[in-house]
């Protein structure tokens, strides 16, 4: 529930509440689009119960940006919107620290210098709307991620920022490249992902649930499914985490 406290302003096109305190921006953005019907997102200076993807946790260190966003998109565009996602939090890292070597790692993990410096976790809120939790590790990252992998921070590449500067590039990023998406359609974004990508035309290895597979990294469909190539035949794997290389 919103508080008379809270003060809800405008960024781009969407709503925004700024807390102190929540448990996750994705819970409390799912509350909120139910009582305002309309796009809108929640940032937060702390996160006591951070979620990642397949029941991790994130760890969330006081400064780092924790934003979510709610707003109506169909099912089918959903894993084009996830691949779009991770390229434009490539693009704001990026306009802070150019010199970083920065990584899409599929389907929207954000590497730099082959360290995690932010994750992605679209859920569906109760109204339908699609969920899009992004953290991103600005001024602190902690020393492995809750799934064991190397981490990295905006600071740790040598550039002072601070959450809300990050947060303001990623809006005006988002909503340009959104626009776009919406134009143009997926072409574009897959290649410019794929030139981009963590390990295209390698070996990679894919997680999902207890099971590995191995394959050669072949590219993205055009729904932004992963395609590999295992042994001359090529699989779509719709879900699943690519484990890094350090790890
Ligand atoms: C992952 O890499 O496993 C996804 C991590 C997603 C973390 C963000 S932080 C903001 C939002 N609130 C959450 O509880 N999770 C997402």
């Amino acid at each position: 529930m919103i508080k008379m406290a809270d003060k809800i302003r405008n960024i781009g096109s969407w709503l925004w509440l700024d807390l102190e305190e929540t448990q996750s921006t994705n819970d409390a953005v799912d509350r909120w689009c139910q009582e305002c019907g309309q796009p809108c997102v929640v940032t937060a200076k702390r996160q006591t119960a951070g979620r990642g993807r397949r029941g991790r946790s994130w760890i969330s260190q006081e400064g780092n940006l924790f934003m979510s966003f709610a707003f109506p998109a169909s099912l089918e565009c959903i894993g084009q919107i996830a691949v779009l996602s991770g390229l434009i939090v490539l693009r704001t890292v990026r306009s802070f620290c150019s010199e970083a070597g920065l990584k899409v790692k599929w389907p929207n993990d954000v590497l730099a210098d082959g360290g995690k410096i932010s994750g992605i976790l679209f859920e569906r809120a109760a109204n339908g709307f699609w969920i899009m939790g992004i953290g991103i590790n600005v001024v602190s990252n902690p020393l492995k991620s809750a799934a064991g992998y190397q981490t990295m921070s905006i600071n740790a590449l040598g550039v002072c920022a601070d959450r809300l500067e990050v947060f303001n590039r990623f809006v005006a990023k988002w909503d340009d490249a959104f626009k776009i998406y919406q134009a143009n359609g997926f072409d574009t974004i897959k290649k410019q992902w794929l030139d981009n990508a963590y390990n295209l035309g390698k070996t990679i290895v894919v997680r999902q649930g207890n099971a590995e597979i191995c394959g050669i990294f072949a590219g993205l469909d055009d729904d932004g499914a992963l395609l590999l190539d295992t042994d001359g035949k090529v699989k779509k794997i719709l879900a699943g985490d690519v484990m890094l290389n350090n790890n």
